[in-house]
């Protein structure tokens, strides 16, 4: 099964990830984030971001495949 946005990136955004990030970028915006992917990816791999703590190496995944799956909504 292909991962979509609103069933399975947008929720693993918390509301606390939202808030932070409004004034760059909309973490619950299917638009925003698929515009911001490589930058999102490459915090969550490096660890950087959430600025609270690293995801865990399966989360990363489950999104690194829905960006190689060409991000569906
Ligand atoms: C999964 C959740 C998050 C993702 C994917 C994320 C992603 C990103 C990305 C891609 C940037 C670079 C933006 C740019 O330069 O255009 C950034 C910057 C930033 N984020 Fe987040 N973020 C998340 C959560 C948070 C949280 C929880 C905080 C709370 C402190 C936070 C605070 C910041 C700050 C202060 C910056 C600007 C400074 C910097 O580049 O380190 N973010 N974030």
């Amino acid at each position: 099964m292909t991962a979509t946005f609103e069933q399975d990136i947008k929720p693993l955004f918390r509301e606390r990830d939202r808030e932070s990030m409004k004034p760059v970028f909309d973490l619950w915006s299917h638009d925003e984030v698929v515009e911001n992917a490589d930058a999102i990816l490459e915090r969550l791999r490096n660890g950087t971001m959430p600025c609270d703590g690293a995801w865990p190496d399966e989360q990363v995944a489950i999104f690194e495949r829905w960006v190689e799956a060409g991000t569906p909504a």
